[in-house]
């Protein structure tokens, strides 16, 4: 081949964790075909959309089949009728204008498209375990990672470094371990930018589990952020959009030409939302909407709290699943995590995600998804019991 080809890929694990995960799982569903598997690895939801979301999404294909209201190539940004809602009630008194928030097709796209606003050569801190994108999509560009520990002694919420980055990547309700983070320690993170002049890109797509009253939902509830982070936020877990794809980003105008170059950036190489799937997520925003897809949340809570007591009751350390839909749990006798998920797929049939998937900090640990039906929920805890 003559073209010269991008070296850092050699730096990638050779799968993504879930693409390894769907081909183990592929290569013991042909082997055993008789065995039914419940997969509670990768975290996409079960629930369908809610009823308020698709009548939304029935009239938009209504507009599309009439001359007078079909919807060609929206704004690149998104629609004002969804940028205004968003501001209205995810920052209600936030002071986040509907200017300042950009609509894509999802969060996963977005932190990984946002490497393209800073130069290769600034140090990215990442925190370890996490959510894999963060890691990949930097080393795709050839940057310098500095790792960040979060061990249990810290509630997953990492030690405030004594060295500085220019990029830190922070998700709360956290992806994998289901750690919420206190107003008082994302505050210190906020410090901790504001004395390294960091950018914090601040993954916000597990805000809707969040059920105790004191913790933060967006950054921007902290003194401060809106001078150093920019926040992305999914309607995936929200509202069960990991089919339909929608999701936004906030990038406040006390960033500078942050918002202006991801507006050039989004222009050039994206072409917006669908209307359908934009008309969707507004439909989230009525009070209807509302109510219907926190009574979905409210049942993957009850999936997690069963899944974080039936693994306490099997003698095994748990913790997340309160304020999150993921429950991380150590591997018994501290088994590798790679080879604890082979048991649980061989002997039980269960599909989990290794906690070393999500970085050297997981090696060790596994996680469960609670995006399940309850049913499923209640069999797998009974076979990882007869483990
Ligand atoms: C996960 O299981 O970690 C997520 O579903 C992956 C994602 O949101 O892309």
């Amino acid at each position: 081949m003559r073209p010269a080809l991008n070296d850092n890929f050699s730096r990638l694990v050779p799968s993504y964790l879930f693409s390894e995960i769907a081909a183990r799982q592929k290569v013991f569903s042909a082997a055993h075909p008789e065995v039914k598997i419940i997969r509670m690895g990768i975290g996409d939801v079960t629930r369908p959309l809610a009823p308020a979301v698709i009548e939304a999404m029935h009239r938009a294909v209504d507009d599309c089949a009439r001359p007078e209201t079909f919807h060609g190539y929206g704004p690149e940004h998104g629609y004002a009728f969804l940028r205004e809602r968003i501001a209205q009630q995810d920052y209600a008194g936030l002071g986040i204008g509907p200017d300042e928030i950009f609509i894509s097709d999802g969060a996963k796209s977005d932190l990984g498209n946002l490497v393209d606003l800073f130069d290769d050569r600034n140090v990215i801190g990442i925190p370890t375990p996490v959510y894999p994108v963060y890691v990949d999509t930097n080393l795709m560009r050839g940057r310098t990672i500095r790792y960040i520990d979060c061990t249990e002694a810290d509630g997953f919420t990492g030690q405030i470094p004594d060295f500085p980055v220019d990029i830190l990547y922070l998700c709360y309700p956290n992806n994998p371990t289901g750690a919420a983070i206190s107003r008082e320690k994302l505050s210190a993170w906020v410090d901790y930018a504001h004395a390294n002049g960091s950018v914090i890109i601040y993954d916000s797509a597990y805000e809707a589990f969040i059920r105790e009253p004191s913790l933060p939902h967006s950054i921007f509830e902290i003194e401060g952020a809106k001078e150093c982070a920019i926040e992305v936020r999914s309607y995936s877990k929200t509202a069960g959009f990991t089919g339909i794809r929608c999701g936004y980003t906030v990038i406040p105008k006390e960033l500078g030409p942050l918002g202006a170059m991801w507006e050039r950036r989004q222009g050039c190489k994206f072409n917006g939302a669908s209307y359908i799937s934009q008309r969707g997520a507004a439909a989230i925003y009525t009070p209807e909407g509302r109510r219907q897809v926190r009574a979905d949340i409210d049942a993957y809570l009850e999936n997690a709290a069963l899944i974080r007591s039936g693994l306490e009751a099997i003698g095994l350390h748990a913790t997340g699943g309160e304020n999150a839909p993921y429950i991380w749990a150590r591997t018994p006798e501290g088994m590798d995590s790679w080879k604890f998920f082979d048991l649980c797929l061989e002997k039980a049939g269960v599909v989990i995600t290794p906690g070393c998937g999500f970085g050297r900090g997981g090696e060790g640990y596994f996680r469960i998804t609670a995006f399940n039906s309850r049913d499923n929920v209640c069999e797998a805890m009974q076979r990882l019991k007869a483990l």
